[in-house]
């Protein structure tokens, strides 16, 4: 059955299926799966970090047909953040919205709390910046939680190590893991997929992916307000921060990243790039332009530009040249796709040999679909080990223009310099895990002079 079919199926027969799994198991003495009895079958949420995307997914959580869901607790550190997500998905989802006062949570303790409202098989959704993201899954396996996660998943090669083993026990633990890399779930680009797979264009010698654009998130924030604690400045701000986002490298280019290598199907064993500092009075730890060559196994290239910088010429969008044709896997940004053949490189549309017809379902939609239609039917699902490598990928490219150096992807992997070791000791009034400097500036990468760690 295809992952299209299974998302379609009715919940009348997801029950019927989920009765019919259940009792097996039981008969086997196997382990039953993780849905509940039919007379309540609603998967319970909570949502761990409720910013724009939090609200976003768990919007897209709420909406899901196939069984009922509701919302049970919410977590942040920031209480007026809480309230704005509660307010949004009230307005929304206001039957599926059971957050009383006493399960909405303050603090960095507060992830904790949320999950503690949960039963095993139940979903907790992991939306802060990605520093906190090992901290919280080991949390919800502890509780038998399924989980879905955002996008990058680690920042650096200790927290993918850590991220690595703990994919291994929640796959261990039949749990069900969807990682926000919603490209995936895209049906444009899934067929573009297969389309490559069987050879239409031939062998993959180079791919592009740029996203070139103004000022993006919170990669170059205004210098923090007196009233606001440092430790909490960094985290409202975190694409400023390496230990807290990796930056404004891995939170934005992650995904144009993983959608070239998916259409490899490989992961690049090795990076090389450059990039600079250009209008800025070092308030952030990023670059505002980025050049990387990842290089594969088998010699080809992925090319990769990322930028933030205004007045500049703006493209959001990926590439791929074959041997006998080339594509677009994407045009611009992350959804339509609008996924294209080409039979030369030139992509002309005189040309064109295939192209996704319109309109295409929203892969932010489908990810979530897919992620309960598995828990539902105890389907095996889990995309915590592609998501820390996808992270760890996008790592190797960081480190590569942060120091100027040819990096691998096992020196990535094996790399010493965690960010942020006591992410999981945080207090609300503790200081913050990056300091400025003696001369009153936070550290930033010195290509060539750094040669081995970031800062
Ligand atoms: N898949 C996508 O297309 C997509 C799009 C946007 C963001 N994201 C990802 O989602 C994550 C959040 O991004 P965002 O844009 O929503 O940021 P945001 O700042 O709007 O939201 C993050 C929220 O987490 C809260 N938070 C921070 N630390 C916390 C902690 N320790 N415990 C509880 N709450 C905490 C913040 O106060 C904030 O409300 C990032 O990893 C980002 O890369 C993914």
């Amino acid at each position: 059955m295809s992952e299209q079919q299974f998302s379609g199926i009715s919940r009348r027969e997801l029950l019927k299926t989920s009765g019919r799994v259940a009792a097996a198991g039981a008969l086997l003495g196997m382990a039953v799966p993780k849905v509940h009895a039919a007379e309540d079958n609603t998967i319970r949420l909570v949502l761990i970090g409720c910013g724009g995307r939090g609200t976003g997914a768990a919007a897209n959580a709420l909406s899901a047909q196939n069984g009922p869901t509701k919302l049970v607790a919410m977590a942040d550190v920031f209480p007026g953040r809480l309230a704005k997500a509660y307010q949004s998905l009230g307005s929304q989802f206001e039957k599926q919205m059971d957050v009383p006062e006493d399960r909405k949570f303050i603090g960095f303790d507060a992830y904790q709390k949320a999950m503690d409202c949960l039963r095993p098989g139940d979903v907790a959704i992991m939306t802060t910046p990605p520093a906190f993201r090992w901290v919280h899954f080991g949390y919800a396996i502890e509780k038998g939680l399924n989980v879905f996660m955002e996008k990058p998943t680690t920042v650096d090669g200790p927290t993918t190590r850590k991220m690595l083993e703990l994919a291994e026990r929640s796959a261990a633990k039949n749990l069900k893991v969807g990682v926000g890399l919603m490209c995936r779930h895209c049906t444009a680009r899934q067929e573009l997929h297969d389309r490559i797979n069987s050879g239409e264009m031939g062998d993959i010698i180079l791919m592009r992916a740029y996203r070139i654009a103004g000022p993006t998130g919170h990669a170059s924030p205004e210098p923090r307000p007196d009233k606001m604690s440092e430790l909490l400045w960094q985290i409202q701000e975190f694409h400023a921060f390496l230990w807290a986002s990796g930056g404004a490298f891995s939170d934005f280019l992650i995904h144009n990243i993983d959608e070239c290598c998916w259409m490899k199907d490989a992961w690049p064993v090795s990076a090389k790039g450059f990039g600079g500092r250009h209008y800025r009075d070092n308030v952030d730890q990023n670059f505002d332009t980025y050049t990387t060559e990842y290089t594969f196994a088998d010699g080809s290239k992925l090319m990769l530009e990322g930028r933030t910088m205004p007045g500049c010429f703006d493209e959001f969008a990926s590439y791929a040249h074959g041997s006998k044709g080339s594509a677009v896997i994407s045009t611009s940004g992350h959804t339509p796709a609008k996924c294209r053949i080409y039979k030369g490189q030139k992509m002309d549309s005189k040309e064109l040999s295939w192209r996704f017809p319109p309109p295409e379902p929203n892969p932010y939609q489908l990810e979530w679909d897919h992620l309960l239609a598995a828990i539902r039917s105890d389907k095996p699902y889990n995309e915590a080990k592609r998501g820390a490598e996808a992270s760890l990928v996008t790592s190797m490219g960081r480190l590569a223009c942060h120091t100027g150096q040819l990096v691998t992807y096992e020196q990535m992997l094996n790399h010493d310099h965690e960010f942020a070791p006591d992410v999981d000791k945080l207090s609300l009034d503790g200081p913050a895990p990056l300091q400025k400097g003696s001369d009153g500036k936070y550290p930033v990468p010195q290509p060539g002079i750094n040669k081995t760690r970031e800062y």
